[in-house]
């Protein structure tokens, strides 16, 4: 029997590898770049420690910039209005390299480490499924199991292989676009983060005390340079992670609702996806017509679910890409930001198809209507109201 599993080097999927292998089944273990900050050559080498016969490291932090990261950003991705969703947005690129290399490998099956309580088990089984051939079993020897975390690091004692001791306290999600942080004490929502469970950011009150000036360069939708250097979109996001992380800002701390019917409380880190979206709606605000903007704010809300929600193969997500796409054709421009002990400031926008004229709205020159003509759009703009008012009698 031989199975490819999507392996992090982590607590559960090294328990399960070391499950698997000890079961006698051809373990072939795959592990995806998406940005997480492992050294690589070490969870390969944990790989084949733990009885892997083939280990591959795909390298796909590019792919994710560009196919993941870009309409996330063109969206406004935030799911609540919070989370910038980057555990959601990596897991279907994962799946789909796994589902590769299971047809190229002639697997029996695929093996994931998600739990029965998470989201991510419907992102992976989701593109899996729509991916493989039905006779390709899903293993996911977590559920199957009841793994505790507990019970994962007993088998990883017994097998002989100590747990990797940043994974002891908490489960950390991490790539390029977000740093994903849950268990230990954040389990209870009273308990403030312990300031151990941060990497990426800086304690705002420990911020350097000049604050941070940037000026970001946006492309149809996709910012395309800082302070007027040029940077590939996975390198610019890296540089905002260190350069705004270093200045406290990309905390968050958010009671999220999942797909299974649980709440759970989430910590992240994301200093780099939080600086754009917020640059990215600014930037829209100055271009699009009120009725581009209140419809946008739906289409990039039921984008942002259905990735949440691990719908990234349902149809209608690539019609509201095609749509989300053809508005961000003139989102080009600049955005000023600020970062300061832990905040951020829009300051400044710019755009060549900016419909904000500084003559119009100039109280002292330029157009200005009428006295006559004001009065007559007060007087048909407020019709209805007036006349429901008054029939209604109120006061
Ligand atoms: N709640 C987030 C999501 O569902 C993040 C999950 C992170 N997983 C973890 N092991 N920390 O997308």
């Amino acid at each position: 029997m031989k199975v490819v599993l999507a392996y992090s080097g982590g607590l559960d999927t090294s328990s399960i590898l070391a499950l698997l292998a000890g079961k006698g089944y051809d373990v072939v273990t795959v592990t995806v770049n998406v940005g997480q900050e492992d050294e690589l050559r070490d969870v390969e080498e944990r790989a084949y420690a733990l009885g892997a016969k083939k280990h591959y490291t795909i390298d796909a932090v590019d792919e994710f910039a560009e196919r993941f990261i870009a309409p996330a950003i063109k969206a406004n991705a935030l799911y609540e209005g919070v989370y910038p969703l980057g555990t959601a947005l990596a897991r279907p690129l994962i799946a789909e390299k796994v589902a590769e290399i299971a047809l190229e490998e002639k697997a029996d099956a695929v093996a994931h480490g998600c739990t029965s309580k998470g989201n991510d088990q419907v992102r992976f089984d989701a593109t899996l499924k729509a991916l493989l051939p039905p006779e390709v079993k899903i293993l996911a020897p977590v559920r199957e199991l009841m793994l505790t975390r507990e019970k994962s690091m007993k088998i990883l004692e017994e097998a002989g292989y100590p747990v990797p001791s940043t994974h002891k306290k908490y489960s950390i999600d991490e790539n390029l676009w977000t740093r994903s942080i849950e268990g230990g004490e954040l389990d209870d929502p009273r308990n403030e983060p312990s300031e151990e469970a941060f990497a990426w950011t800086v304690p705002p009150w420990k911020a350097p005390d000049e604050p941070l000036a940037l000026t970001i360069r946006f492309e149809e939708g996709v910012p395309i340079a800082v302070n007027g250097e040029k940077m590939k979109l996975s390198e610019l996001v890296a540089y905002l992670n260190k350069t705004v992380g270093s200045h406290g800002y990309g905390r968050l701390d958010h009671i999220e609702n999942r797909v299974v019917g649980l709440k759970s409380r989430e910590v992240y880190e994301a200093p780099a996806a939080l600086t754009l979206i917020a640059a990215h709606r600014d930037l829209e605000k100055l271009v699009y017509t009120p009725r581009e903007l209140r419809f946008k704010e739906l289409a990039d809300r039921e984008w942002t679910d259905l990735v949440y929600q691990g719908l990234w193969m349902e149809p209608l997500r690539w019609s509201l890409e095609k749509l989300i796409d053809e508005m961000n054709k003139w989102v080009t421009g600049e955005v000023k930001v600020r970062v300061f002990k832990g905040g951020m400031l829009v300051t400044g926008r710019w755009s060549p198809y900016t419909s904000y004229s500084v003559e119009e709205i100039d109280y002292n020159r330029g157009w200005y209507p009428s006295d006559e003509e004001a009065r007559g759009f007060i007087e048909i703009y407020t019709m209805h109201s007036r006349a429901a008012a008054l029939a209604r009698g109120l006061k």
